[in-house]
């Protein structure tokens, strides 16, 4: 005799059949014949599929099924995605941390390259140069990707403009025309922060172990949701587009295009995305002052470097720098 199978299995594939036809009514008996379950077990299933937030209509003895949660869970994510790698394994959690802090202990022990780790809530997301990543519940998409490329470390720094320019192509698909990239890794609408990257690399001399790549989105944060010292400098893609919209599609949109960017990184490095990337970037041309460590660096922004580095030219000529905290400096 074979063993039954548990209520949340048959749910699962319940829920993968059904949603092949949205709004369209489905016969309970009929499908639970497909299924070879009572009506009961099935109807008990349909309300497992309801609790995980689906909406379900169940009239008459037909379902139809109305709408998937807007939720980062596996499932979600994972619907229709079309990547070979990126995103094939899902760590999805309601609360963490940080999602960066959780995927560095999935490489370490062994997670492969692709693996990515989701949040609803971040009680500690960090940000660059030690700063914390604002991480309210069900707003924002906060996601980490394990990526082990093959390439010497010296090449890592290129990895957050790869990402950047995946992010600004996915965030310009929202807002045309208001998209830039503030260098290195910053994605702004309309001169207010949308989205940061935070890259973190554990090597081995010139071998790269893993890279854990950061991601956080503002999407659906209303003026409330920021604190108010963010409130004048953050925005989200909703207070842009003036609608709410869904965090799971603006991932799988990000991680088809972050698959694309990597693969052409992989093999040609930045060269080919220069042109792109000149167009995101607001700094050029202008004057700016560019914290590295300890140093303040002041010149006009002449361009972005094959390798990703900005080119500036100061006062003891022109130089290029791979990472810092940019600001423009007003006239
Ligand atoms: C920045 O702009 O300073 C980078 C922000 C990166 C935030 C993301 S949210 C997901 C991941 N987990 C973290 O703790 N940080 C990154």
């Amino acid at each position: 005799m074979t063993d039954p199978v548990p209520l949340e299995t048959l749910a699962d594939e319940i829920l993968l059949s059904i949603r092949r036809r949205p709004g369209r009514a489905q016969s309970v008996s009929a499908l639970s014949r497909r299924f070879k379950v009572s009506a009961q077990d099935f109807t008990e299933a349909l309300g497992i599929i309801t609790a995980w937030g689906y909406r379900l209509l169940l009239v008459k003895e037909e379902v139809t099924f109305l709408e998937a949660p807007d939720l980062l869970t596996a499932t979600e994510i994972g619907y229709k995605l079309k990547t070979k790698t990126i995103g094939q394994t899902i760590h999805a959690y309601h609360s963490v941390k940080s999602t960066n802090d959780i995927a560095a202990q999935l490489a370490a022990s062994g997670a492969p390259e692709g693996t990515i780790v989701t949040a609803e809530i971040q009680t500690k997301g960090r940000g660059r140069l030690s700063r914390t990543w604002h991480s309210p519940p069900h707003a924002g998409i906060y996601v980490s990707i394990i990526l082990r490329p093959p390439f010497p470390a010296e090449r890592a720094p290129g990895m957050s403009i790869m990402t950047a320019l995946a992010l600004a192509d996915t965030i310009e698909s929202y807002c045309p025309d208001r998209t830039r990239i503030k260098w290195p890794n910053d994605i702004l609408i309309s001169g207010r922060k949308v989205a940061g990257i935070l890259t973190e690399l554990t090597a081995e001399g010139r071998r790269i172990e893993y890279v854990i790549i950061g991601v956080g989105v503002n999407v659906n944060h209303r003026t409330d949701d920021f604190p108010p010292e963010l409130s004048s400098i953050a925005t989200s893609v909703r207070r842009v587009t003036r609608r709410k919209q869904s965090r799971v599609e603006l991932l799988r949109k990000f991680l088809v295009r972050l698959e694309k960017e990597y693969t052409r990184y992989q093999k040609r490095g930045l060269s080919t995305s220069r042109t792109r990337m000149r167009w995101y970037l607001s700094l050029i041309g202008n004057r700016v002052k560019l914290a590295h460590g300890r140093r303040i660096i002041e010149g006009v922004a002449l361009d972005i470097g094959a390798d990703g580095s900005l080119i500036l030219e100061t006062e003891q000529g022109t130089i290029s720098v791979s990472s810092g905290e940019v600001t423009v400096v007003k006239d």
